[in-house]
């Protein structure tokens, strides 16, 4: 039965760039929808760009240039990059769009109609000389809590406290620097706590993985809180229709896109809107996201749907961060790369390929461990798939004018196999458990290796075999070619290649189950290249700031996160010790059982230690701005075992853990931690 399918990746921030962390959720989409497609469902993939928002408006201005004129080169930007990694997008539309207006209005309407929404008078910095209202984001001081210098409006990121911007001290307005005043305004705030049955339902009905359901059991359990979609004048996004000088928040009409950019796609393919968004639609609706991003998708969206009388969607995906070689993406590093920088070096079907052999259906985060995607890439990709084809295709095209034996010969039953594991690679694409079907490809691919082996054709053409020759290079070529269509959704440039070498009009999931007989392949051209690492490298160099100008911080109007400054010059060196004084210094090998965050403390990692015949430490580590603490789970590493144990606010710290760094005071994200190779045991002695 053909399926009726909508499928969306979350519309990406008109002011930055696509980089290797959205590509996750990008090309785990498409994959997924590549798949549906390829199974002959009537899926469509659609996005756009989210346009609103202070960060916009503010850069723009400092740009000199007219919010709406930044939006359209972000567009050109972000389409040109999607495409090269071959995301294809059925639409790709904009917030900033007539669409978008109307239907944000009419969900505006209808939830205002309903008597969802509720207006209160709020209190909120002003800057006077700006002449608007400051967003936290937007304001700069010395935390209440702690006395640290310019943190933000909200919160601290020296002390992790979250507050007021009205409660900061020395408040100042990060655009002109003057002192913000206090003004109050008339805002309007969603009733989320209207939905609260409705929203248990939703959650409980099959539309959330088990993780995010537990995640909105908490927030069930700590109550739903009204919602400000009201923002003042200057602001830039759509002006709401009753409220003079008021906008939407843009996060009221940014998951509104979605709708707005089927309508658009449905307008010019002639399609019917109301059948994918309006009740009684019988299509599947599915949002694929990051899990920042869940409260916004599992509690406002639905209900806002809810409220205002469409549908709402059949499922919610999240998936995890993208971590480089086991850390935060990180500038000084040259790990937060662009999508356009990787692109200046390397195949964008290498990265599609690596993030399905790590992919899941669950929300854990995703490393891109670069000496393993070089390894894995070249094992996998060139070793096992491409050169099925490169050592077969040849001989059939010398000796026998590119044309496969009929009819196809006796294989000891590897095609029957091989068309059979199509099911279950199916299944494992459906639940986005690309990793599985990853494995089990790889696997079919080593049996056809094997097969050549044994056969091996260059000793067949020496002995003038023919008929076998023929034989065995078919049965290559047709092995390829199944191998090719379960990769396809992976690697859709390679598969078309492919499509163009065995003449076919198309690569079906469906048309995998007959071989091929009788009919003619091109000459092989090359298909896809090695890695060299030399590559990476050249990637991760052009990726890490110049100089110390280019890495400065970005204005508090860009992405806060990305901000990083550069490294200072390393440490001088120490005067000599004798051996020893070293000696005193009881160092181990450590394995890390566990690590987690300490709450209230942003710098800070606790680890649990198992340090072999010492027992069990427990060390706090101020590394949190470098590792996750999942990436450095089960690691080995190197603790000072007899440094006297230090009590710290959160408890005790019983060691000390190893890491390379430029000095007190640098970036604290360029930290290496040591590690022991592998096979060394925990409570080694180190000497
Ligand atoms: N504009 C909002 C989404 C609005 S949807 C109605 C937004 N934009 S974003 O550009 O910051 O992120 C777009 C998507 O990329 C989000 O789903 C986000 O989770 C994902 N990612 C951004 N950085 C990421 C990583 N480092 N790793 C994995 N996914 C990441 O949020
Ligand atoms: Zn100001």
């Amino acid at each position: 039965m053909t399926r009726r399918i909508l499928v969306t990746s979350a519309l990406p921030y008109a002011n930055g760039s696509i980089h290797l962390g959205h590509l996750v959720e990008y090309i785990q989409t498409d994959i997924w929808v590549r798949f549906q497609k390829l199974q002959g469902h009537d899926c469509l993939y659609v996005c756009a760009d989210d346009t609103h928002g202070t960060p916009i408006m503010i850069r723009a201005r400092n740009e000199g240039i007219t919010p709406e004129a930044l939006v359209q080169r972000m567009h050109q930007e972000h389409q040109a990059d999607f495409q090269a990694f071959a995301i294809a997008f059925d639409n790709y539309h904009s917030t900033h769009s007539e669409e978008n207006r109307l239907l944000a209005e009419e969900v505006y309407r209808n939830n205002r109609a309903a008597g969802h929404i509720a207006v209160a008078t709020v209190h909120q910095a002003y800057c006077n000389k700006d002449a608007m209202f400051l967003p936290d984001r937007f304001i700069r001081g010395t935390c209440p809590s702690c006395g640290a210098l310019d943190q933000y409006g909200d919160a601290c990121e020296h002390c992790s406290a979250t507050y007021s911007p009205l409660d900061l001290k020395q408040a100042a307005c990060a655009l002109c620097g003057e002192k913000p005043v206090q003004n109050s305004s008339e805002h309007l705030f969603f009733q989320l706590s209207r939905f609260e049955a409705f929203l248990k339902e939703w959650t409980r009905s099959g539309t959330l993985q088990p993780e995010m359901a537990n995640k909105l059991e908490e927030w069930f359990s700590s109550g739903l809180k009204d919602w400000d979609i009201s923002r003042d004048a200057p602001y830039f996004g759509f002006a709401i229709p009753d409220m003079p000088d008021k906008y939407f928040y843009v996060w009221l009409d940014a998951p509104i896109g979605y709708m707005a950019s089927t309508w658009h796609l449905c307008k010019r393919s002639g399609r019917d809107f109301d059948a994918y968004w309006r009740p009684g639609s019988t299509a599947e609706v599915y949002h694929f996201i990051g899990k920042d991003i869940l409260y916004f998708h599992t509690l406002f969206w639905p209900a806002m749907l809810q409220g205002a009388g469409f549908r709402t969607p059949t499922a919610v995906f999240a998936h995890g961060f993208l971590t480089v070689n086991g850390q935060k993406m990180s500038k000084s590093r040259g790990t937060f790369i662009n999508a356009r920088t990787y692109l200046d070096f390397l195949d964008p079907e290498y990265l599609r390929y690596y993030y399905a052999c790590k992919l899941t259906g669950r929300v854990d985060d995703l490393d891109l461990n670069l000496e393993d995607f070089i390894l894995r890439v070249n094992a996998d990709m060139v070793g096992k798939v491409v050169n099925l084809a490169a050592r077969t295709a040849g001989f059939l095209h010398k000796q026998f004018q590119g044309q496969l034996s009929a009819p196809y010969p006796e294989d000891g039953g590897l095609y029957t196999t091989f068309v059979q594991a199509g099911e279950e690679i199916a299944q494992f694409y459906e639940a986005r458990e690309y990793a599985r079907a990853i494995r089990l490809i790889m696997a079919l691919a080593d049996s056809a290796n094997r097969y050549i082996e044994v056969r091996a054709p260059w000793n067949l053409a020496k002995q003038n075999q023919w008929v076998a020759l023929q034989e065995s290079c078919s049965v290559a070529i047709n092995l390829f070619r199944v191998l090719m269509t379960y990769l396809a959704p992976v690697l859709p440039v390679m598969a078309e290649k492919v499509r163009h070498l065995l003449n076919l009009p198309e690569l079906s999931w469906a048309g995998r189950c007959v071989p091929l007989s009788g009919s003619s392949i091109q000459e092989f051209k090359h298909l896809m290249a090695r890695i060299d690492p030399k590559q990476v490298e050249a990637m991760l160099a052009a990726s890490r700031p110049s100089s110390p100008e280019s890495a400065a911080p970005p204005p508090a109007a860009a992405h806060p996160s990305a901000s990083e400054s550069a490294s200072p010059p390393p440490a001088p060196s120490s005067p000599p010790i004798t051996l020893e004084t070293f000696t005193q210094v009881d160092l181990r090998v450590a394995r890390i059982l566990q690590a987690e965050q300490v709450p209230g403390a942003d710098k800070l990692l606790k680890l649990t230690l198992d340090v072999g015949v010492l027992g069990q430490r427990t060390v706090f580590a101020g590394i949190r701005a470098a590792y996750t603490p999942e990436s450095l789970h089960n690691r080995l590493t190197v603790v000072v075992a007899n440094l006297a144990p230090r009590k710290m606010k959160f408890g005790l710290s019983e060691g000390m853990v190893l890491a390379a760094s430029h000095g007190q005071g640098a970036d604290k994200t360029a930290l290496y931690l040591l590690a022991a190779d592998s096979g060394a045991e925990p409570g080694m002695r180190i000497q």
